[in-house]
């Protein structure tokens, strides 16, 4: 190595995986890594566990588990995070230089060209402190990339994330499939559907994706980008009711009343925080659910997606595997071309016919910030989503992945 990156000749790159999970992070692991390996590095690694795990110098070369194309096809249908993940918040530099140069000591021993990190706003935060720290130390032989993720799609500045079109197919898929099921006795009853995605809305505006000629779909769809009003809500069930006996509710697990209070919350006994700040979100389903019935006398049935949606590969969007394959490769590209600091994004170019292409942006303006559902797309007194938005989200969920079944089940990679 003559210190200028474009010399380099043998280049070892390390990747990691951060966050929760999704049906397409392995496929954008693979992305890394075939595009590394194509690009001629030495060594491929994988961190276990994201950047906790490196910093117990954890890891494993990628080449000993991904030895054929099969592999590596394979590893873009296995959901969940090959690598294993964290919610793991590097401490400011200030209070812990030691945790910045354990990692650069491991890298070094590793003799590591490239790091990248699979992750959504928070894991960002990781490239964004370790990329200022290594501009600061004027470390310029290691370049610091992330490769985006998130279901919840409220990545900043992309237009959307890799995991978001697979989670968004399940949910638009199991709504078509409750609303047949939610109808099938002649009695009053409501089915409350919770879905994930934090403060972003994202993932429950899919529930809309279901209505169709052959489906009524949800009849109320509740985001938590507006304010959530129980006594709204149940006037909204009670309203339809009179027209149907049967009503089908899709909420955000994330939704909120006026005083800032998640509902999950009223009903938690425990709730637990991560590392970035961030409350475990559950039970609100149930919660309304409760209300409901106590309200009505009617039977519920409170139903929660949960990890379901992030991890039910099988029905997952073939075009979703395919974008977080190629970003994956387009931002070794461009870290192997000099870029460090910056994160993957898609770039819609047309609708209609769907096109799509990917750039890098500056980690900054990535890291930590959530983006959220517009409020124009949010129609119906806070009750459903526009046309605008389901066209939006109906490219992402188009063409069907194939599982490569084994015994009638799908076969998975795992170390
Ligand atoms: O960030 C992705 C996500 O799936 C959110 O939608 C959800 O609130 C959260 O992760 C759950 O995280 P965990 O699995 O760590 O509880």
């Amino acid at each position: 190595m003559n210190g200028e990156r474009g010399f380099i000749m043998s280049r070892n790159i390390i990747v990691g995986q951060s966050g929760g999970p999704t049906s397409v992070i392995n496929s954008s692991l693979a992305g890394v890594f075939q595009a590394a390996k194509d690009l001629g590095a030495s060594k491929i690694y994988g961190m276990r566990n994201g950047i906790e795990g490196l910093l117990n110098e954890q890891y494993i070369d990628m080449t000993d588990y991904l030895k054929t194309a099969m592999d590596v096809e394979i590893l873009k249908r296995t959901p969940s995070a090959f690598l294993g993940s964290c919610r793991f918040k590097l401490p400011a530099v200030e209070k812990s230089p030691e945790t910045y140069d354990k990692i650069i000591e491991v890298l070094r021993k590793l003799d590591i060209q490239h790091f990248f990190y699979i992750g959504g706003n928070d894991s960002m935060d990781t490239i964004k402190q370790l990329s200022e720290y290594a501009a600061d130390k004027n470390i310029t032989d290691i370049t610091f990339m992330g490769v985006p993720k998130t279901i919840d799609n409220d990545l900043a500045v992309t237009d959307h994330t890799p995991g978001y079109g697979s989670a968004a197919k399940y949910i638009g898929t199991t709504i078509k499939e409750l609303s047949r099921d939610a109808v099938v006795q002649p009695i009053d009853i409501v089915t409350i559907v919770e879905i994930m995605g934090r403060n972003a809305g994202w993932l429950t505006a899919a529930a809309a994706l279901a209505k169709g000629d052959d489906c009524e779909g949800a009849d109320l769809i509740y985001l938590p980008e507006t304010v959530f009003d129980i006594d709204k809500f149940l006037a909204k069930v009670e309203e339809i009711h009179k027209t149907k006996r049967q009503v089908l509710v899709a909420v955000s697990e994330g939704v909120k009343t006026a005083d800032g209070k998640y509902v999950c919350e009223a009903a938690a006994t425990n709730m637990k925080v991560d590392s970035f700040g961030h409350k475990q979100l559950s039970g609100t389903a149930s919660a309304l659910a409760n209300v409901i019935g106590d309200k009505f006398g009617w039977k519920t049935r409170p139903i929660e997606f949960s990890t379901i949606q992030r991890c039910a590969s099988h029905i997952g969007s073939l075009t979703d595997v395919n974008e977080a394959f190629l970003v994956g490769g387009q931002v070794v590209k461009a870290a192997f071309e000099g870029a460090t600091g910056k994160v993957g994004i898609y770039v819609r170019v047309s609708n209609k016919p769907y096109m799509m292409n990917t750039d890098i942006y500056d980690v900054k303006a990535i890291a930590n910030v959530e983006k959220t559902v517009p409020q124009e797309w949010i129609i119906n007194d806070g009750t459903y989503v526009s046309q605008e938005a389901i066209d939006y989200m109906s490219p992402l969920i188009q063409g069907e992945i194939t599982p490569y079944m084994v015994n009638g089940l799908p076969k998975h990679i795992k170390l």
